[in-house]
């Protein structure tokens, strides 16, 4: 109820405003020598823009560094942060293009207003004080091309309605408190890049993962649980940044994250996963960075992976490696401590690594798609519980 008081309330304003605004007759008088090129004089669009806009800042309760102090008067493209241009589909006169906020430090919530925005390709509001749902009628920005929402405070399911923008290739969200599933149709869009990490979503990586035609997928810093999906071979043709960081996996890695032959960057720490690093690992011809830390993964450290052309990174601390080539100490950074490598300084006591030996896993016999599988396999005795890591730089 209270919500809604606020629209009405915030409506009302807006007549007033509207009231307000310069006469087109006025400005045509002004303009009178003016060449029909983008000019910044009143038209509908901006009028709408300077409704939204004013709509919106009426929901900021904090702006500690004013940025919203030029937010006055009816030339909203001088309004900081708001980025005007020729429209797309006429050019003779200015619109609302983009808004960019990002490092605002404003508190506040999204406007269902600023859907009056039609023209709009970007909006980037990184590191706000933004709370609440994104508002249903964000699904109605036809031209909207990359949404940055990312650490705000932004809450609620994931924002469904935003699969719907037919132009969205760019999404980000990390950062925020959104939670329950990913939804399969997150797969299904013409997404490029998926950034989900660091919010609170649970249930397993939707298993039509394979669908997606984006380059980058960030998955990280979740609690999914269930197992990285076999279908994930069919992203070979697009993916080249796999980021699924201390998401709760479980299960083998699949063999086809070898069939990946794009990716630069592949992920997995801070998970359960078990079994060998598969061979077809050492396919993945412009892999750069390699990191399957912290997870209960065995076998050798193969020589073919460690010298793969552009590795420059291999991280396979903390797991129960027991062999390694020693091509892998020629790599730039590479790092296998506290695993059961005879070899090696710093590894895991013999005992532990006995134990662990104990209970061998078959990956092959093993199949998982996209569901919880894993979770019947019997974690070694005296494994040590995995920490939440929030120190990645993500
Ligand atoms: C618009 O027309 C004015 C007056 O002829 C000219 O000075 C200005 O450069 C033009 N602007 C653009 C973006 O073409
Ligand atoms: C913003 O404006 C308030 C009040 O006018 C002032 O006290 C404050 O110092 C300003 N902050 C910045 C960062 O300019
Ligand atoms: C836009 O802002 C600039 C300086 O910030 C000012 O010189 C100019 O007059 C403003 N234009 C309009 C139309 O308000
Ligand atoms: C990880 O997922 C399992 C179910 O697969 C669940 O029981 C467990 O609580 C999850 N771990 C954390 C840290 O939430
Ligand atoms: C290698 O990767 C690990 C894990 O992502 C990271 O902590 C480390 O800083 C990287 N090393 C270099 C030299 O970039
Ligand atoms: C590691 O690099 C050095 C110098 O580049 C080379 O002499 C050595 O053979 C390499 N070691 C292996 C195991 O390839
Ligand atoms: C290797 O990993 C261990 C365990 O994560 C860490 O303590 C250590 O600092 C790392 N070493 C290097 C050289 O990065």
């Amino acid at each position: 109820m209270a919500a809604l008081k606020g629209i009405h309330l915030t409506t009302l304003l807006l007549s007033l405003l509207l009231i307000f605004w310069p006469s087109d007759s006025k400005h045509h008088y002004h303009h009178h020598h003016a060449t029909t090129n983008a000019t910044s004089m009143a038209n509908p669009r901006l009028r709408r823009a300077y409704i939204a806009l004013q709509a919106w800042r009426l929901l900021f309760y904090s702006d500690p560094s004013n940025i919203t102090s030029t937010w006055s008067g009816p030339n909203v493209c001088n309004y900081t942060g708001i980025f005007c241009a020729p429209a797309p589909d006429d050019p003779d006169i200015l619109t609302v293009a983009g808004i960019d906020l990002n490092f605002a430090d404003i508190a506040g919530v999204l406007s269902p207003h600023l859907a009056l925005l039609s023209d709009l390709a970007l909006i980037h509001l990184n590191s706000n004080r933004f709370a609440g749902l994104v508002p249903l009628e964000f699904g109605h920005l036809p031209l909207l091309f990359e949404l940055d929402l990312s650490n705000n405070r932004f809450g609620g399911p994931f924002p469904s309605h935003l699969l719907n923008l037919p132009s969205l290739r760019y999404l980000d969200i990390r950062f925020n408190e959104f939670e329950g599933m990913l939804p399969p149709a997150l797969l299904q869009t013409r997404l490029d890049a998926i950034f989900v990490n660091n919010n609170r979503f649970t249930s397993v990586i939707p298993s039509n993962i394979g669908a997606s035609t984006a380059s980058v997928i960030v998955f990280a810093n979740n609690n999914f649980g269930g197992c990285i999906p076999e279908s994930i071979s069919k992203l070979a043709e697009s993916l080249e940044e796999l980021v699924l960081i201390n998401a709760n996996l479980t299960g083998c890695l699949p063999e086809a994250v070898g069939w990946l032959y794009k990716l630069k960057v592949l992920d997995v720490s801070s998970n359960r996963l078990v079994g060998h690093l598969p061979y077809s690992i050492a396919g993945l011809a412009k892999l750069e960075q390699l990191n399957v830390a912290h997870n209960m993964l065995t076998g050798p450290l193969l020589d073919a992976v460690c010298m793969l052309p552009v590795l420059e990174n291999f991280t396979a601390s903390d797991n129960y490696f027991f062999e390694e080539a020693n091509v892998c100490q020629n790599l730039t950074s590479f790092n296998d401590t506290q695993n059961c490598l005879p070899e090696r300084p710093r590894q895991r006591r013999k005992s532990e690594c006995e134990a662990f030996g104990r209970h061998p896993v078959d990956c092959v016999a093993f199949h998982c798609e996209g569901g919880n599988n894993g979770a019947s396999i019997v974690a070694p005795v005296g494994f040590p519980a995995l920490a939440p890591s929030p120190g990645h730089g993500l």
